[in-house]
């Protein structure tokens, strides 16, 4: 009986072959249907919606998943359960971001911010490592962010007459698939598109592979993480065929309720602002200009750019 009294942790096979005369067999056995209980509640929690089936069990990693387990644990502890707990939680890191961005070294460009970067080599390691950070939490939201890029797209008049479109920044490509979706022949370039990606090539928007005059329609929606605003734009100007578009999303300004986190590059104060900018840089005309409402936590404005006919 003593042996029992200083409970070792053993192998949960090893507890139910204790013999259940024995109270602390018994307590040995609870125990061990209590932490059973425990970690099945975890993996549960653990396990983000969509992938609570056996589908994509496959593309879990264990170790983000446990984070992501301590995560909403610590979450729920500190702000509550419920809207009311999501509200606080929303709240808390709205004021931390906007604390962060008031701290941070950014440069001024009349209403255009631009991050201080050691070097342009540090802004390309900086934009770079943001995905393996978020793959996780990417792949839960994919068929969402799928449906997303569609309805933009479906709303945008002028992007049906583009056979072929080029997004920049696309990271794992759901724009790409989005724009294949709707008949267009469409490729991105990422900095980092992740591994085997069939839709995005390596390559950094402010030196694009592609030659002159090649594409119909450039889409973005990334703007925010340019270093060079004027390089990026004679990029989209020398690519685009004469009469092609320039597709822009775009977030509010800084001015205008939006606070840049931490992997924007570039910033302005107000979007009416900012899009003359574009427009001056580009040479371009403004063919269609349209708020496309929020969409997960910012909002978003569509302007789409024409390129001036030959
Ligand atoms: C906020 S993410 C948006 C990704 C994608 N468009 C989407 O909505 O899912 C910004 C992306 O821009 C990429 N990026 C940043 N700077 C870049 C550059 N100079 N050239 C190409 N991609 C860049 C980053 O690697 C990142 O994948």
């Amino acid at each position: 009986m003593h042996r029992h009294t200083n409970l070792q942790p053993l192998p949960l096979t090893k507890r139910h072959s204790v013999p259940p005369e024995s109270s602390s067999a018994r307590i040995l056995v609870t125990r061990g249907q209590v932490y059973a209980k425990i970690l099945i509640i975890l993996l549960y929690i653990g396990s983000p919606l969509p992938l609570k089936s056996q589908v994509r069990l496959s593309e879990i990693n264990p170790v983000p998943s446990l984070q992501r387990v301590i995560k909403r644990i610590s979450n729920i502890l500190k702000y509550g359960l419920g809207e009311a707990g999501r509200e606080r939680k929303r709240a808390d890191k709205e004021r931390l971001r906007q604390e962060k961005f008031e701290s941070e070294r950014w440069n001024k460009d009349g209403d255009i911010v631009t991050r201080q970067y050691a070097s342009y080599e540090a802004y390309v390691e900086h934009q770079s490592a943001k995905l393996d950070q978020i793959a996780h939490r990417l792949r839960e939201t994919e068929d969402e962010d799928f449906a997303d890029f569609k309805d933009r797209f479906q709303g945008c008049k002028a992007l049906s007459e583009a056979g072929s479109v080029l997004c920049l920044g696309a990271r794992l490509g759901t724009e790409v698939r989005a724009l294949h979706a709707l008949n267009h022949f469409a490729i991105g370039i990422d900095l980092n598109p992740g591994e085997n990606n069939l839709h995005v090539l390596p390559g950094d928007f402010h030196h694009i592979a592609f030659p002159d005059g090649s594409v119909d329609a450039i889409y973005t929606n990334v703007m925010d993480h340019v270093f060079d605003l004027e390089k990026v734009m004679a990029e989209i100007n020398r690519l685009l065929r004469p009469g092609g578009l320039f597709i822009a999303d775009l977030l509010q300004g800084f001015d205008e309720g939006f606070v840049p986190g931490e992997y924007e590059a570039t910033h302005w104060r107000n979007t009416d602002e900012f899009i003359e900018r574009l427009r001056n840089l580009g040479g371009f005309g403004i063919e269609e200009d349209r708020n496309i409402g929020q969409r997960r936590r910012d909002t978003w404005r569509q302007v789409v750019f024409r390129k001036a006919p030959a």
